[in-house]
Protein backbone atom coordinates (compact mmCIF):
# COMPACT_ATOMS: atom_id res chain seq x y z
CA UNK A 1 0.00 0.00 0.00
CA UNK A 2 1.53 3.48 -0.48
CA UNK A 3 0.10 7.46 -0.22
CA UNK A 4 0.29 8.16 -4.43
CA UNK A 5 -2.25 10.48 -3.75
CA UNK A 6 -2.11 13.88 -1.63
CA UNK A 7 -5.02 13.32 0.97
CA UNK A 8 -7.07 16.53 1.98
CA UNK A 9 -5.69 17.60 5.30
CA UNK A 10 -8.44 19.22 7.81
CA UNK A 11 -5.50 21.21 9.24
CA UNK A 12 -2.35 20.80 11.35
CA UNK A 13 -2.03 20.88 14.40
CA UNK A 14 1.21 20.36 17.23
CA UNK A 15 1.68 18.83 20.64
CA UNK A 16 4.63 20.63 22.92
CA UNK A 17 6.03 18.51 25.22
CA UNK A 18 7.25 20.22 28.20
CA UNK A 19 6.16 18.22 31.34
CA UNK A 20 9.69 17.22 31.84
CA UNK A 21 11.61 18.11 35.09
CA UNK A 22 14.83 19.72 34.45
CA UNK A 23 17.40 19.04 37.10
CA UNK A 24 20.37 19.16 34.90
CA UNK A 25 20.06 23.07 34.28
CA UNK A 26 20.44 23.48 38.49
CA UNK A 27 17.97 26.28 38.10
CA UNK A 28 14.83 27.63 39.69
CA UNK A 29 13.77 28.52 35.92
CA UNK A 30 11.87 25.86 34.20
CA UNK A 31 14.53 24.45 31.38
CA UNK A 32 11.91 25.30 28.12
CA UNK A 33 11.97 28.99 29.75
CA UNK A 34 16.10 29.52 29.33
CA UNK A 35 16.36 31.39 25.93
CA UNK A 36 18.53 31.11 22.99
CA UNK A 37 19.13 34.49 20.88
CA UNK A 38 16.67 36.76 22.95
CA UNK A 39 13.99 33.91 23.52
CA UNK A 40 12.69 31.36 25.45
CA UNK A 41 12.74 27.94 23.93
CA UNK A 42 9.29 26.81 24.39
CA UNK A 43 9.01 29.99 22.40
CA UNK A 44 11.46 28.85 19.66
CA UNK A 45 9.05 25.80 19.35
CA UNK A 46 5.77 27.65 19.33
CA UNK A 47 7.21 29.92 16.67
CA UNK A 48 8.32 27.03 14.37
CA UNK A 49 4.86 25.07 14.67
CA UNK A 50 3.11 28.37 13.75
CA UNK A 51 5.50 28.93 10.45
CA UNK A 52 4.90 25.92 9.58
CA UNK A 53 1.33 26.08 9.20
CA UNK A 54 -0.38 24.98 12.50
CA UNK A 55 -2.98 26.79 14.13
CA UNK A 56 -3.73 24.71 16.91
CA UNK A 57 -0.97 24.01 19.04
CA UNK A 58 -1.26 22.49 22.67
CA UNK A 59 1.49 22.81 25.53
CA UNK A 60 1.54 19.68 27.58
CA UNK A 61 3.08 20.85 31.13
CA UNK A 62 3.36 19.29 34.55
CA UNK A 63 1.57 21.02 37.53
CA UNK A 64 4.99 22.51 39.06
CA UNK A 65 5.78 24.54 36.04
CA UNK A 66 3.65 27.13 36.78
CA UNK A 67 5.89 29.08 35.21
CA UNK A 68 6.09 27.50 32.23
CA UNK A 69 2.15 26.94 32.21
CA UNK A 70 2.21 31.02 32.58
CA UNK A 71 4.64 31.45 29.34
CA UNK A 72 2.50 29.26 27.56
CA UNK A 73 -0.60 31.01 27.88
CA UNK A 74 0.82 34.39 27.05
CA UNK A 75 2.09 32.36 23.87
CA UNK A 76 -1.45 31.75 23.23
CA UNK A 77 -1.08 27.77 23.22
CA UNK A 78 -4.01 25.71 24.94
CA UNK A 79 -2.21 23.98 28.14
CA UNK A 80 -2.99 20.57 28.89
CA UNK A 81 -1.93 18.92 32.23
CA UNK A 82 0.53 15.75 32.78
CA UNK A 83 0.51 14.56 36.07
CA UNK A 84 2.43 12.46 37.13
CA UNK A 85 4.76 12.32 34.45
CA UNK A 86 4.80 8.87 32.44
CA UNK A 87 6.54 9.06 29.43
CA UNK A 88 6.08 10.56 26.19
CA UNK A 89 3.39 8.56 25.10
CA UNK A 90 1.15 9.55 27.89
CA UNK A 91 2.33 12.74 27.53
CA UNK A 92 0.39 12.98 24.26
CA UNK A 93 -2.47 11.17 25.31
CA UNK A 94 -2.83 13.85 27.77
CA UNK A 95 -3.16 16.57 25.23
CA UNK A 96 -5.84 14.47 23.34
CA UNK A 97 -8.89 16.00 24.97
CA UNK A 98 -7.73 19.16 23.98
CA UNK A 99 -7.73 18.62 19.93
CA UNK A 100 -11.33 17.28 20.17
CA UNK A 101 -12.87 16.21 16.83
CA UNK A 102 -9.93 17.48 15.35
CA UNK A 103 -8.95 15.27 12.36
CA UNK A 104 -5.70 16.53 10.45
CA UNK A 105 -2.44 15.96 11.01
CA UNK A 106 -0.47 16.32 14.74
CA UNK A 107 3.13 16.50 14.71
CA UNK A 108 4.83 15.96 18.36
CA UNK A 109 7.45 18.47 19.61
CA UNK A 110 9.94 18.79 22.40
CA UNK A 111 10.20 21.96 24.51
CA UNK A 112 14.00 21.98 24.72
CA UNK A 113 14.73 21.29 21.55
CA UNK A 114 14.72 25.24 19.85
CA UNK A 115 16.89 25.06 16.47
CA UNK A 116 14.61 23.11 14.03
CA UNK A 117 14.06 25.35 11.22
CA UNK A 118 10.59 25.42 9.95
CA UNK A 119 11.26 24.05 6.25
CA UNK A 120 12.41 21.17 7.92
CA UNK A 121 9.05 20.40 9.81
CA UNK A 122 7.08 21.29 6.96
CA UNK A 123 8.79 18.54 5.31
CA UNK A 124 7.60 15.92 8.43
CA UNK A 125 4.08 17.21 7.02
CA UNK A 126 4.22 17.04 3.55
CA UNK A 127 5.59 13.53 4.09
CA UNK A 128 2.54 12.65 6.00
CA UNK A 129 0.52 14.31 2.86
CA UNK A 130 2.07 12.54 0.43
CA UNK A 131 3.75 8.89 0.92
CA UNK A 132 3.43 7.85 4.98
CA UNK A 133 0.87 7.53 7.44
CA UNK A 134 3.43 8.62 10.30
CA UNK A 135 6.76 10.56 9.90
CA UNK A 136 9.69 10.93 12.27
CA UNK A 137 12.06 13.80 11.70
CA UNK A 138 15.85 11.70 12.15
CA UNK A 139 19.12 13.04 12.15
CA UNK A 140 22.56 11.36 11.32
CA UNK A 141 25.23 11.40 14.08
CA UNK A 142 28.28 9.83 14.90
CA UNK A 143 27.97 10.08 18.68
CA UNK A 144 24.15 8.65 18.97
CA UNK A 145 24.82 8.21 22.78
CA UNK A 146 21.00 7.38 24.51
CA UNK A 147 19.33 8.62 21.19
CA UNK A 148 16.77 6.19 20.15
CA UNK A 149 17.66 4.69 16.89
CA UNK A 150 15.22 4.50 13.79
CA UNK A 151 15.40 0.92 12.56
CA UNK A 152 15.10 1.25 8.60
CA UNK A 153 14.66 -1.13 6.25
CA UNK A 154 13.87 -0.71 1.90
CA UNK A 155 13.66 2.89 2.67
CA UNK A 156 10.40 2.30 5.56
CA UNK A 157 10.93 2.90 8.92
CA UNK A 158 9.91 -0.53 10.74
CA UNK A 159 10.82 0.97 14.39
CA UNK A 160 12.12 2.87 17.05
CA UNK A 161 14.07 1.69 19.94
CA UNK A 162 15.05 3.19 22.93
CA UNK A 163 18.69 3.28 23.16
CA UNK A 164 18.39 1.16 26.69
CA UNK A 165 16.04 -1.42 24.92
CA UNK A 166 18.67 -1.96 21.84
CA UNK A 167 20.75 -4.69 20.52
CA UNK A 168 24.33 -4.49 19.76
CA UNK A 169 23.19 -4.51 15.99
CA UNK A 170 20.40 -1.43 17.09
CA UNK A 171 23.05 0.16 18.87
CA UNK A 172 25.74 0.49 15.69
CA UNK A 173 22.82 2.22 13.56
CA UNK A 174 23.68 6.18 13.27
CA UNK A 175 19.92 7.10 12.52
CA UNK A 176 18.62 8.59 15.27
CA UNK A 177 15.17 9.84 16.63
CA UNK A 178 14.79 13.98 17.20
CA UNK A 179 11.81 13.46 19.02
CA UNK A 180 9.49 14.40 16.11
CA UNK A 181 6.68 12.83 14.91
CA UNK A 182 4.07 13.26 13.22
CA UNK A 183 0.97 11.39 11.95
CA UNK A 184 -3.36 11.87 11.28
CA UNK A 185 -4.85 12.48 14.99
CA UNK A 186 -6.63 9.51 14.37
CA UNK A 187 -3.60 7.42 13.75
CA UNK A 188 -1.71 9.29 16.60
CA UNK A 189 -4.43 8.70 19.18
CA UNK A 190 -5.33 5.49 18.46
CA UNK A 191 -1.75 4.22 18.49
CA UNK A 192 -0.47 5.65 21.45
CA UNK A 193 -3.62 4.72 23.65
CA UNK A 194 -2.02 0.95 22.96
CA UNK A 195 1.41 1.99 24.09
CA UNK A 196 2.53 -0.20 26.63
CA UNK A 197 5.53 0.46 29.91
CA UNK A 198 6.74 -3.03 30.22
CA UNK A 199 10.32 -0.89 28.93
CA UNK A 200 13.26 -0.45 30.70
CA UNK A 201 12.27 3.03 32.43
CA UNK A 202 8.76 1.63 33.09
CA UNK A 203 7.27 4.59 30.53
CA UNK A 204 5.09 4.61 28.33
CA UNK A 205 7.27 5.79 25.09
CA UNK A 206 5.78 7.62 22.17
CA UNK A 207 7.94 6.24 20.07
CA UNK A 208 6.20 3.03 20.34
CA UNK A 209 3.59 3.88 18.28
CA UNK A 210 5.99 3.80 15.23
CA UNK A 211 5.63 -0.46 15.48
CA UNK A 212 2.03 -0.12 16.54
CA UNK A 213 1.14 1.55 13.44
CA UNK A 214 3.05 -0.16 11.18
CA UNK A 215 1.42 -3.51 12.63
CA UNK A 216 -1.78 -2.20 11.68
CA UNK A 217 -0.71 -1.87 8.42
CA UNK A 218 0.50 1.93 7.93
CA UNK A 219 3.60 3.23 6.03
CA UNK A 220 5.92 4.56 8.09
CA UNK A 221 9.44 7.21 6.85
CA UNK A 222 11.97 9.38 8.47
CA UNK A 223 12.79 12.69 7.33
CA UNK A 224 16.17 13.48 7.25
CA UNK A 225 17.34 16.48 9.19
CA UNK A 226 20.61 18.48 10.18
CA UNK A 227 22.27 17.18 13.35
CA UNK A 228 22.62 21.00 14.57
CA UNK A 229 18.56 21.49 14.64
CA UNK A 230 18.28 18.56 16.75
CA UNK A 231 20.36 19.57 19.46
CA UNK A 232 18.81 19.19 22.55
CA UNK A 233 19.16 21.64 25.70
CA UNK A 234 19.61 19.42 28.69
CA UNK A 235 22.07 21.14 30.91
CA UNK A 236 23.73 24.98 30.72
CA UNK A 237 26.38 23.39 28.81
CA UNK A 238 24.27 22.27 26.01
CA UNK A 239 22.00 26.23 26.32
CA UNK A 240 26.21 27.94 25.53
CA UNK A 241 25.96 24.73 22.90
CA UNK A 242 22.80 25.91 21.24
CA UNK A 243 23.42 29.76 21.96
CA UNK A 244 26.62 29.34 19.88
CA UNK A 245 24.83 27.27 16.89
CA UNK A 246 22.48 30.19 16.77
CA UNK A 247 24.91 32.77 16.77
CA UNK A 248 26.82 31.48 13.84
CA UNK A 249 23.72 30.95 11.98
CA UNK A 250 22.54 34.45 12.23
CA UNK A 251 26.45 35.17 11.33
CA UNK A 252 26.12 33.17 7.91
CA UNK A 253 22.81 34.49 6.93
CA UNK A 254 23.56 38.60 7.24
CA UNK A 255 26.76 38.13 5.59
CA UNK A 256 25.43 35.95 2.44
CA UNK A 257 22.81 39.12 2.71
CA UNK A 258 25.41 41.80 2.30
CA UNK A 259 26.16 42.81 5.56
CA UNK A 260 29.38 43.30 6.71
CA UNK A 261 30.62 41.87 10.17
CA UNK A 262 34.03 43.07 11.04
CA UNK A 263 34.85 40.58 13.50
CA UNK A 264 31.81 38.12 13.34
CA UNK A 265 32.20 35.99 16.14
CA UNK A 266 31.94 39.31 19.02
CA UNK A 267 29.06 40.37 17.12
CA UNK A 268 25.49 38.91 18.89
CA UNK A 269 22.76 38.79 17.36
CA UNK A 270 18.76 38.30 18.71
CA UNK A 271 16.47 36.12 16.97
CA UNK A 272 14.14 39.23 15.61
CA UNK A 273 17.38 40.90 14.43
CA UNK A 274 16.80 42.33 11.02
CA UNK A 275 19.62 43.68 9.28
CA UNK A 276 19.22 45.25 5.30
CA UNK A 277 22.63 44.68 3.06
CA UNK A 278 25.02 47.30 2.82
CA UNK A 279 25.47 47.76 7.14
CA UNK A 280 28.64 47.50 8.61
CA UNK A 281 29.15 46.33 11.90
CA UNK A 282 32.22 46.74 14.19
CA UNK A 283 33.44 44.24 16.39
CA UNK A 284 31.81 43.63 19.89
CA UNK A 285 28.54 44.56 18.65
CA UNK A 286 25.24 43.00 20.70
CA UNK A 287 21.88 42.82 19.40
CA UNK A 288 19.37 42.63 22.17
CA UNK A 289 15.56 41.85 20.85
CA UNK A 290 13.29 44.01 18.42
CA UNK A 291 16.48 45.28 16.53
CA UNK A 292 16.19 46.85 12.96
CA UNK A 293 19.09 48.07 11.11
CA UNK A 294 18.51 50.20 7.82
CA UNK A 295 20.41 49.86 4.87
CA UNK A 296 24.19 52.30 4.88
CA UNK A 297 24.18 52.63 8.75
CA UNK A 298 27.55 52.04 9.95
CA UNK A 299 27.71 50.60 13.71
CA UNK A 300 30.77 51.04 15.39
CA UNK A 301 32.75 48.90 17.45
CA UNK A 302 30.88 47.65 21.10
CA UNK A 303 27.37 49.01 21.23
CA UNK A 304 24.39 47.63 22.69
CA UNK A 305 20.84 47.80 21.04
CA UNK A 306 17.93 46.38 21.85
CA UNK A 307 14.41 47.10 20.80
CA UNK A 308 16.17 49.57 18.06
CA UNK A 309 14.98 51.18 14.94
CA UNK A 310 18.32 52.67 12.89
CA UNK A 311 17.46 54.41 9.70
CA UNK A 312 19.72 54.69 6.54
CA UNK A 313 22.92 55.88 6.69
CA UNK A 314 22.98 56.67 10.43
CA UNK A 315 26.34 56.33 12.37
CA UNK A 316 26.15 54.65 15.88
CA UNK A 317 28.99 54.57 18.30
CA UNK A 318 31.40 53.27 19.24
CA UNK A 319 30.41 52.86 22.72
CA UNK A 320 26.90 53.66 22.25
CA UNK A 321 23.80 51.89 24.06
CA UNK A 322 20.48 52.35 22.66
CA UNK A 323 17.62 51.10 24.71
CA UNK A 324 13.71 49.75 23.89
CA UNK A 325 12.02 52.40 21.99
CA UNK A 326 15.23 54.29 20.01
CA UNK A 327 14.27 55.67 16.88
CA UNK A 328 17.60 56.79 14.86
CA UNK A 329 16.10 58.64 11.56
CA UNK A 330 17.60 58.66 8.81
CA UNK A 331 21.67 60.14 8.66
CA UNK A 332 21.69 60.90 12.41
CA UNK A 333 24.43 60.18 14.83
CA UNK A 334 24.59 58.75 18.05
CA UNK A 335 28.16 58.72 18.86
CA UNK A 336 30.56 57.45 22.01
CA UNK A 337 29.31 57.40 25.18
CA UNK A 338 25.58 58.34 24.45
CA UNK A 339 22.60 56.39 26.07
CA UNK A 340 19.67 56.84 24.24
CA UNK A 341 15.38 55.44 25.73
CA UNK A 342 12.27 55.39 24.21
CA UNK A 343 13.00 58.77 21.90
CA UNK A 344 13.12 59.74 18.12
CA UNK A 345 16.09 61.24 16.85
CA UNK A 346 14.87 62.89 13.60
CA UNK A 347 17.03 63.21 10.08
CA UNK A 348 20.60 64.35 10.02
CA UNK A 349 20.73 65.11 14.15
CA UNK A 350 23.65 64.62 16.01
CA UNK A 351 24.36 63.08 19.20
CA UNK A 352 28.07 63.07 19.30
CA UNK A 353 29.62 62.57 22.81
CA UNK A 354 28.74 61.70 26.40
CA UNK A 355 24.87 61.95 26.18
CA UNK A 356 21.58 60.63 28.11
CA UNK A 357 18.63 61.27 25.89
CA UNK A 358 15.38 59.50 27.26
CA UNK A 359 10.85 59.79 26.52
CA UNK A 360 12.35 62.78 24.12
CA UNK A 361 11.62 64.24 20.42
CA UNK A 362 13.91 65.78 18.88
CA UNK A 363 13.37 66.93 15.65
CA UNK A 364 15.53 67.35 11.98
CA UNK A 365 18.80 68.78 12.13
CA UNK A 366 19.08 69.18 15.69
CA UNK A 367 22.93 69.40 17.17
CA UNK A 368 23.00 67.90 20.68
CA UNK A 369 26.24 68.92 22.30
CA UNK A 370 28.65 66.77 24.28
CA UNK A 371 27.30 66.33 27.89
CA UNK A 372 23.45 66.82 27.28
CA UNK A 373 21.36 65.00 29.76
CA UNK A 374 17.48 65.04 29.59
CA UNK A 375 16.02 64.92 32.90
CA UNK A 376 13.33 62.58 32.18
CA UNK A 377 12.42 61.44 35.59
CA UNK A 378 11.70 62.94 38.91
CA UNK A 379 11.59 59.62 41.15
CA UNK A 380 8.04 59.03 40.28
CA UNK A 381 6.61 59.69 36.46
CA UNK A 382 8.87 60.18 33.32
CA UNK A 383 8.41 63.34 31.38
CA UNK A 384 8.83 64.00 28.13
CA UNK A 385 11.95 66.68 26.22
CA UNK A 386 10.63 67.68 22.78
CA UNK A 387 12.89 70.09 20.56
CA UNK A 388 12.19 71.41 17.44
CA UNK A 389 14.10 70.82 14.16
CA UNK A 390 17.40 73.05 13.82
CA UNK A 391 17.88 73.80 17.88
CA UNK A 392 21.17 73.77 19.31
CA UNK A 393 21.63 72.17 22.19
CA UNK A 394 24.53 73.68 23.84
CA UNK A 395 27.54 71.08 25.69
CA UNK A 396 26.36 70.42 29.43
CA UNK A 397 22.67 71.18 29.22
CA UNK A 398 20.56 69.81 31.91
CA UNK A 399 17.35 69.89 30.09
CA UNK A 400 14.46 68.78 33.05
CA UNK A 401 11.72 67.62 31.59
CA UNK A 402 8.34 67.98 30.70
CA UNK A 403 9.99 70.75 28.67
CA UNK A 404 9.67 72.10 24.63
CA UNK A 405 12.74 73.25 23.19
CA UNK A 406 11.26 75.39 20.13
CA UNK A 407 12.73 74.97 16.52
CA UNK A 408 15.54 76.99 15.58
CA UNK A 409 16.51 77.46 19.28
CA UNK A 410 19.90 78.15 20.84
CA UNK A 411 20.60 77.24 24.38
CA UNK A 412 23.86 78.36 25.70
CA UNK A 413 26.28 75.57 27.63
CA UNK A 414 26.03 74.83 30.69
CA UNK A 415 22.43 75.43 31.34
CA UNK A 416 19.60 74.06 33.73
CA UNK A 417 16.82 74.91 31.43
CA UNK A 418 13.49 74.44 33.55
CA UNK A 419 11.16 76.11 31.51
CA UNK A 420 9.97 76.02 27.49
CA UNK A 421 11.84 78.23 25.27
CA UNK A 422 10.43 79.71 22.12
CA UNK A 423 11.17 79.34 18.17
CA UNK A 424 14.67 80.65 17.36
CA UNK A 425 15.06 82.24 21.19
CA UNK A 426 18.61 81.53 22.95
CA UNK A 427 17.97 80.30 26.26
CA UNK A 428 20.74 80.76 29.04
CA UNK A 429 19.99 79.03 32.24
CA UNK A 430 23.39 79.17 34.52
CA UNK A 431 24.78 81.52 36.92
CA UNK A 432 25.83 84.64 35.23
CA UNK A 433 29.65 84.92 34.90
CA UNK A 434 31.96 87.01 37.42
CA UNK A 435 35.65 88.10 36.67
CA UNK A 436 37.50 89.44 39.55
CA UNK A 437 40.52 91.14 38.04
CA UNK A 438 43.70 90.18 39.84
CA UNK A 439 42.09 87.56 42.74
CA UNK A 440 44.41 84.50 41.24
CA UNK A 441 47.59 86.24 41.68
CA UNK A 442 46.36 87.56 45.19
CA UNK A 443 45.67 84.26 46.56
CA UNK A 444 48.58 82.63 45.37
CA UNK A 445 50.97 85.24 47.14
CA UNK A 446 49.06 85.18 50.27
CA UNK A 447 49.09 81.31 50.39
CA UNK A 448 53.21 81.45 49.96
CA UNK A 449 53.96 83.89 52.57
CA UNK A 450 51.57 81.68 54.49
CA UNK A 451 54.10 78.78 53.98
CA UNK A 452 56.98 80.50 54.46
CA UNK A 453 55.86 81.62 57.68
CA UNK A 454 54.70 77.95 58.94
CA UNK A 455 58.87 76.57 57.60
CA UNK A 456 60.44 79.28 59.33
CA UNK A 457 58.63 78.64 62.65
CA UNK A 458 59.80 74.11 62.25
CA UNK A 459 56.21 73.65 61.81
CA UNK A 460 55.13 71.03 58.52
CA UNK A 461 53.39 71.91 55.50
C1 LIG B 1 13.30 11.00 23.72
C2 LIG B 1 12.95 9.86 22.78
C3 LIG B 1 14.21 9.41 22.04
C4 LIG B 1 14.84 10.59 21.30
C5 LIG B 1 15.11 11.75 22.26
C6 LIG B 1 15.51 12.98 21.48
C7 LIG B 1 11.11 8.68 23.84
C8 LIG B 1 10.69 7.49 24.61
N1 LIG B 1 12.39 8.78 23.54
O1 LIG B 1 14.16 10.49 24.74
O2 LIG B 1 13.90 8.38 21.12
O3 LIG B 1 16.03 10.19 20.66
O4 LIG B 1 13.93 12.09 23.00
O5 LIG B 1 15.87 14.02 22.34
O6 LIG B 1 10.27 9.48 23.50
N2 LIG B 1 8.20 14.79 28.61
C9 LIG B 1 6.92 15.02 29.05
N3 LIG B 1 6.31 14.12 29.85
C10 LIG B 1 6.89 12.95 30.21
C11 LIG B 1 8.22 12.71 29.75
C12 LIG B 1 8.82 13.63 28.94
O7 LIG B 1 6.34 16.09 28.75
O8 LIG B 1 6.25 12.17 30.94
C13 LIG B 1 8.85 15.77 27.73
C14 LIG B 1 10.14 16.34 28.29
O9 LIG B 1 9.88 17.54 29.00
C15 LIG B 1 10.94 16.61 27.03
C16 LIG B 1 10.45 15.55 26.05
O10 LIG B 1 9.21 15.11 26.53
O11 LIG B 1 10.65 17.89 26.49
C17 LIG B 1 11.43 14.38 25.91
O12 LIG B 1 11.52 13.68 27.12
P1 LIG B 1 12.89 13.05 27.62
O13 LIG B 1 12.62 12.33 28.89
O14 LIG B 1 13.95 14.07 27.60
O15 LIG B 1 13.15 11.95 26.48
P2 LIG B 1 14.53 11.31 26.11
O16 LIG B 1 14.87 10.27 27.11
O17 LIG B 1 15.53 12.34 25.82
CA1 LIG C 1 15.77 14.71 26.24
Amino acid sequence: MSKTTRRVVAGRAAIILAAGKSTRMQSEKSKVLHAVGGLTMLAWVANLARSAGVEKIICVVGEANEDVLRSAENLGLEIAVQEPQLGTGHAVQCAQAYLGDFNGDVAVLYADTPLIRAETLSRVFCALEQDCHVAVMGFKTDTPAAYGRLIEQDGKLVKIVEAKEASPAELSVKLCNSGVMAASAADMFSAVARVKNSNAKGEYYLTDVVEILRKDGKIAKAVHADEAEILGVNSRRDLAQAEQAFQAHMRSKFMDNGVTLRDPDSIYFSWDTEIEPEVEIGANVVFGPGCFVACGAVIHPFCHLEGATIGKNTQIGPFARLRPGSHMCENSKAGNFVEIKKSVIGKGSKINHLSYIGDAEIGEGVNVGAGTITCNYDGYAKHKTIIGDGAFIGTNSSLVAPLTIGAGAYLGSGGVITENVPDDALALGRAKQANKEGWAKRYRDAQDRRSKKRKLAGGKT
